[in-house]
């Protein structure tokens, strides 16, 4: 398969100019914001307005700063400083909640899961951006988003890019071997032995099986597969299923079988990556950015050795599995006291310029329909074709008790797989606790 290669911006984008229809109505408009202070205003108009832009690494390849220096350029009297994320969801979460409900000014953006819209929204730790962009700023989004990064109806998140889980495979191993890609659940586990026999690599298939938001995301993909639900549509968990325990026997068969490594239980997406990326598993579940990753130099062994394609099913369905959504919204802090600069930095990276250096530099699916559609980046961006054939599914995260649900989710599945718990006692108490968090939040 082709290596992702940077589409010359001049080639796609030069001369993109962000149309009056897609900017925020205050950017338009010369009259400040009213929350915007006197000294803040007199700052900029003498120089330049540093705004700290905190993130996590999208792609491992120097995407983030390739983007803030072309906004730079274009708007020299901004300076966005990167500051570090965690690489774990739960940990970045942990962290801004503390520094935003202390009152922090600073980071002014952040890029924050799609998961947060329930609390952040309801903790007042996010900014409700619909309050200050206009609806013709939200269409350049496809409605799911929009309706994703919302709480209770107000917009607090400006989608930023758009994940989704995927099958990464070794596709010289596999046709060495004489075996098909698999597109069943059984067909992986059987390739991957083989391969294994044959002393053609350590281990099958790795995927996120630590005790965090990660294997949340693994967990509902074999649960959606097996026919199982968290919440059955009267809002009841029904986890203690027959489906959900034919999902968790299967995963947990994937480590005693010796496919899946038994220290699946603390990977997380970078262990997993690397594992794959130094050649050591045949098969790996992550989102979108591990194409570009497991192709670029210096970070991985398999460069020209990867194939793509969705995750696959239990047999005896048809087509493909489900892949769980995720991605990472750009967030405002309320303290912020660069607002005007931080809404001009969010509308170039959610527009067009900076959306197509997001799907071409890294294999991301952009949140920009236009760019999402664009045919020219559909061919240089190798997953952007496999998501429209993918069934896509949710977590059950808008309610602010979504992080409790979670932890009673990844917290029991986790100890179910070490073989601390039996898979039904794994599934029971992860019911009854999900249960006692959804009744909190009033579900
Ligand atoms: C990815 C997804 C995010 C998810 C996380 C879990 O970053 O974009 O939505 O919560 O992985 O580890």
């Amino acid at each position: 398969m082709k290596r992702t290669t940077t589409i010359a911006l001049t080639a796609l984008s030069a001369g993109v100019v962000l149309s009056a229809g897609l900017t925020p109505t205050f950017l338009t408009s010369t009259k400040q914001p009213a929350h915007v202070s006197a000294p803040a205003a007199a700052r900029r108009a003498s120089g330049v307005t540093t705004i700290v832009w905190a993130a996590g690494t999208i792609s491992g390849n120097g995407l983030r700063q390739d983007m803030v220096n072309h906004f730079e350029k274009l708007h020299p009297t901004i300076h966005v400083k990167i500051v570090q994320e965690p690489s774990n969801t739960n940990t970045t979460r942990a962290q801004l909640v503390s520094e935003i409900s202390g009152g922090a000014t600073s980071p002014d953006v952040y890029m924050g899961d799609v998961i947060w819209p329930g609390q952040f929204g309801s903790l007042h730790l996010a900014l409700p951006l619909s309050q200050h962009l206009s609806k013709s700023f939200f269409s350049r989004f496809a409605p799911g988003l929009v309706q994703g990064a919302s709480y209770k109806g107000v917009v607090y998140g400006a989608p930023f890019f758009q994940d989704s889980g995927f099958l990464y495979y070794r596709k010289d191993l596999l046709a060495k071997a004489h075996l098909p890609v698999p597109r069943t659940w059984q067909q992986l586990m059987h390739d991957s032995l083989v391969l294994q026999h044959k002393h053609m690599v350590k281990y099958g298939f790795v995927w996120q099986g630590a005790s965090y938001e990660g294997l949340t995301c693994d967990w509902m993909e074999y649960l959606t597969d097996a026919g199982g639900q968290v919440f059955n549509k009267a809002g009841k968990p029904v986890m203690n299923s027959p489906q959900a325990v034919k999902a968790l026997t299967f995963m947990r068969s994937l480590i005693t079988s010796g496919v899946t490594p038994k220290d699946v239980i603390t990977m997380q997406e970078p262990q997993a990556m690397t594992a794959f990326n130094d050649g050591q598993a045949a098969f790996l579940r992550n989102w979108d950015y591990a194409w570009t990753n497991s192709q670029t130099k210096g970070q991985s062994k398999v460069i020209g050795k990867v194939g793509v394609v969705p995750l696959p099913t239990f047999a005896g369905h048809a087509g493909t599995g489900y892949a769980t959504i995720g991605g990472w919204n750009l967030y405002v802090n309320p303290h912020s006291k660069h607002l005007a600069a931080d809404l001009t930095f969010i509308n170039w990276m959610t527009g067009v310029q900076g959306q197509t250096i997001l799907a071409t530099k890294a294999s991301e699916i952009p949140t920009n329909a236009a760019v999402q559609r664009n045919p020219q980046i559909r061919k240089l961006n190798p997953v952007l074709s496999i998501v429209s054939k993918t069934h896509l599914i949710a977590r059950p995260s808008q309610t602010p008790q979504y992080p409790a649900i979670s932890l009673a989710i990844y917290s029991n599945i986790n100890a179910a797989l070490a073989g601390q718990v039996s898979v039904k006692q794994a599934l029971q108490t992860a019911n009854s606790q999900i249960a006692q968090a959804a009744n909190k939040s009033g579900l």
